[in-house]
């Protein structure tokens, strides 16, 4: 058995994979586990300081909208920050209104630890161990910051070597909030332990090439498609050249197609926000104005689900002071944040197709296949831009959204079959090493020859 750990931007999510069977993976309702009451299957990456205490996940969100006070959120950020040396960096005052100078290192540590905590507790409702080796995500980094990625995959899996130790230490604990003096006190401990259980830490994958293993799985042909990802924080594109194996398909990432655009769900929220801000008459300066954006700030996701999936053609949002506005879904994809967006997303999606060859790019025969991904991927405008056309080097090239879905998918529940899109990572992290595409170095030039492999499977159960 393989677990899965998706860390995201605004949600975080877990599976299991039974590597003896090929419809093996189990879904983990981490969300459901944590208390969540609009997710089943992912949990909140949110941090909430109160009273003395730490407060995590759906608990971090429920406090922080009922004390109206700011929470740590979208942490996962600071990850490639660390990276660059901002690991002491402390967690603003606003924020963490305790008398510890907690760092944002020691953020997502603590995050990470309520994470693994919430996996031992699926891990041990499906009969597996508490300490079932995990693989982790890793985030896409641009082409120019590839070189990082050694970092960012060291990192990741030195803070969930410790974020076991945590998740045990506070065992039981976790959803009443940990008090600060003793998480303060454990994480100054941890981090001069020497023995950690780093050896339940398996390999980290790369999001996009997780995310379109369904979609690898059903090519036949040898074929180029283009990976875009739209979480919350960061939209991530990528071409693949899938190519049939004899051991099963072999993947090459192509080389400087790697792009991450810094605008994804949460651009969309802003959108929201400013919306229901101009429709509510708050003028900017003014305390309505001051009061309505805290709170929206607030509540924006919730808002944002129920006007995309529930009532597209009009939902009331009820804001303080008695004040109320009605917005549409169609009036939010013509905010102008919105379009903006997505038209950025089209012109990442034309810089990656860009870096392919001259011959490489004419044997599209002007054709691509995108996989589209994450959460933030529910808009219809966004959908229909990654089925439109572009213009490549003066080459016209038509997308498609092919679907990614895998064979197994219908027959699980509906509930999970609605958030897939969010799911599919940690569903293809959690193939056994064999039956994963086997990544091959990148190549130079999309259309040389048979992708060469350098990275057998290296974990086996
Ligand atoms: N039902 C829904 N309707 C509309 N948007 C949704 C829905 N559920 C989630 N989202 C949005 O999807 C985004 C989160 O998607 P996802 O879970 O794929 O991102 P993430 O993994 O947290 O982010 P990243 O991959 O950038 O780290 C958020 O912007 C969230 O508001
Ligand atoms: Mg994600």
């Amino acid at each position: 058995m393989i677990a899965c750990l998706d860390f995201g931007t605004a949600f975080s999510k877990a599976g299991l994979g039974d590597l003896k069977k090929a419809d093996g993976f189990i879904e983990l309702a981490l969300g459901k586990l944590a208390g969540e009451t609009e997710e089943i299957y992912p949990v909140s990456s949110s941090l909430f300081f109160e009273n003395g205490r730490v407060l995590f996940g759906p608990q971090a969100v429920t406090r922080s909208l009922l004390t109206n006070r700011p929470r740590l959120d979208s942490i996962k950020r600071y990850i490639s920050e660390m990276v660059q040396q901002v690991d002491y960096t402390v967690i603003p005052p606003e924020i963490n209104i305790t008398p510890y100078a907690f760092s944002l290192r020691d953020g997502v540590l603590l995050f990470l630890a309520y994470l693994t905590d919430l996996l031992g507790q699926a891990l041990e409702a499906e009969g597996a161990s508490r300490y079932t080796p995990r693989r982790y995500t890793l985030p896409g980094l641009e082409a120019k910051q590839a070189q990082r990625g050694a970092e960012v995959d060291g990192l990741m899996k030195a803070l969930l070597a410790q974020a076991q130790v945590l998740a045990d230490t506070f065992q039981g604990r976790w959803s009443e909030g940990v008090p600060v003096a003793e998480a303060w006190a454990a994480l100054r401990t941890v981090e001069q332990l020497k023995e950690l259980p780093s050896g339940i830490i398996s390999d980290g994958l790369p999001e996009a090439l997780a995310a379109a293993q369904s979609a690898i799985d059903k090519t036949t042909n040898r074929t180029l498609m283009l990976v875009v990802d739209v979480g919350a924080g960061t939209s991530d594109v990528g071409a693949f050249v899938v190519q049939p194996g004899r051991d099963g398909p072999v993947v090459a990432p192509v080389a400087g197609t790697m792009k991450v655009l810094r605008k994804a769900g949460d651009r969309i929220d802003e959108a929201l926000i400013d919306l229901i801000l101009t429709k509510a008459g708050a003028v900017p300066g003014s305390q309505t104005h001051t009061i309505y954006l805290n709170e929206l700030r607030l509540k924006v996701r919730q808002i944002k689900r129920e006007l995309l999936t529930v009532t597209p053609e009009g939902t009331l949002v009820l804001l303080s002071d008695d004040g109320s506005v009605d917005v549409t879904q169609a009036e939010l994809e013509q905010n102008t944040k919105v379009t903006a967006f997505v038209r950025d997303l089209k012109k990442t999606m034309a810089d990656s197709l860009a870096q392919l060859s001259e011959e490489a790019l004419r044997s599209l025969n002007g054709r691509c296949r995108v996989v589209l991904t994450g959460g933030g991927s529910r808009l219809g405008a966004l959908r229909d831009a990654c089925g439109d056309a572009l213009t490549v080097n003066g080459l016209g090239i038509s997308l498609s959204v092919i679907d990614a879905d895998p064979e197994w998918l219908s027959a699980r529940p509906q509930d999970f079959v609605d958030v897939f899109d969010q799911m599919a990572v940690v569903a293809g992290g959690c193939l056994d090493p064999e039956d994963f595409a086997r990544v091959a170095r990148p190549m130079t030039s999309f259309g040389a020859g048979a992708p060469q492999r350098v990275i057998e499977p290296s974990y086996k159960a």
